[in-house]
């Protein structure tokens, strides 16, 4: 696998994530279950942006550079940090909810331009053989953090019942 492909897989997964995230925020009954959330998505989305910025990023810095974008995409995974961690500081349900909306919209729009503009760049300008060297250094979101989600959108705390099984 290289680089890209590890990283496109996942954005498959937050994806996915986030409309699990959409259908069950209006079933939040509380702005701490909302910052909780938050806290749980900012750390999935800290690390995928840490690897970008080593592995992806770095390879294409000159490139990016010349187009101004190396600053604005890095400026992206901070922008998103803080809106998601000024949400968990929103003492209101309704705005909590209304925020981590925003959130959620900044990140599909920042993989988006990811997927369509600069990937297709770091394809163009490394060699295959060296994306699968760095896709062997690469390292997914840790595995124990997308199941603490699941649960927490499935769990009674944000308003729903647990599955029967
Ligand atoms: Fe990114
Ligand atoms: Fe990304």
């Amino acid at each position: 696998m290289t680089i890209l492909e590890g990283l496109v897989a996942e954005h498959r997964v937050f994806l996915s994530v986030f409309n699990e995230i959409e259908s069950a925020l209006p079933h939040t009954k509380s702005a701490s279950e909302v910052a909780l959330l938050c806290r749980v998505l900012q750390r999935l989305i800290h690390d995928h942006g840490e690897t970008e910025n080593d592995l992806a990023y770095i390879a294409l810095d000159h490139i990016l550079k010349e187009r101004g974008q190396h600053n604005r995409l890095f400026h992206d995974h901070q922008e998103v940090d803080s809106l998601l961690k000024q949400v968990a500081t929103i003492p209101n349900l309704l705005e909590a909810r209304s925020q981590l909306q925003v959130a959620l919209n900044a990140c599909r729009r920042h993989f988006h331009e990811e997927e369509t503009v600069v990937f297709p760049l770091i394809a163009k300008a490394l060699q295959p053989e060296t994306l699968q060297i760095l896709g062997r250094s690469w390292k997914p979101a840790p595995g124990p953090v997308p199941p603490l989600l699941k649960s927490l959108i499935g769990s009674t705390e944000v308003g729903r019942q647990p599955s029967a099984s």
